[in-house]
């Protein structure tokens, strides 16, 4: 099983869009092993990008997911690093599968609703910057046995 880290941006909670994604990653399959709403500050909001400090776009992206209190989430599950970018989508949401959660309801890069892990390293390393281990929960969810051989 893998973890990935899940983050709803400012504008999916300030659209009214938390239930909807998360019900998404329920309905997909995932399991949710810790969740919780925080406002991001710089040093953290540096840290989360810090592969992109130097482009163009570090700093906007930066002040946006500072802009407003934002949901971080571990959801886990087989693959689940690759399924939850499959689900979220590309990164444009003007370019984005219609059915994916960017293609449904984001307009614009700049404002992409969600943010994912695009590997396991880097699932592991943001997770922990969000998440302390004791956050983190193992249990058995109810249906398991429904959803791979
Ligand atoms: O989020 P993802 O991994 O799909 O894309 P990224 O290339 O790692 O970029 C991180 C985030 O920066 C994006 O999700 C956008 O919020 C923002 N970005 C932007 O505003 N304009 C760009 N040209 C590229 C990225
Ligand atoms: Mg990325």
């Amino acid at each position: 099983m893998e973890r990935t880290f899940i983050m709803l941006k400012p504008d999916a909670v300030q659209r009214g869009l938390v239930g909807e994604v998360i019900s998404r990653f329920e309905k997909k399959g995932f399991k949710l092993a810790g969740m919780k709403l925080i406002q991001v500050h710089r040093d953290l909001a540096e840290e989360h990008y810090v592969e992109h400090r130097g482009k163009g776009f570090f700093e906007p992206t930066v002040d946006y997911i500072m802009s407003s209190p934002v949901v971080a989430m571990v959801w886990e599950g087989k693959n689940a690093v690759a399924l939850a970018r499959e689900l979220m989508g590309a990164t444009n949401p003007a370019s984005s599968n219609p059915g994916s959660i960017r293609g449904m309801y984001g307009m614009d890069i700049s404002r992409n609703v969600i943010h994912g892990s695009d590997s396991l390293a880097s699932a592991e390393r943001e997770i922990a910057l969000y998440f302390k281990p004791e956050e983190l929960i193992d249990y058995k969810k109810a249906g398991e046995e429904w959803l791979s051989e």
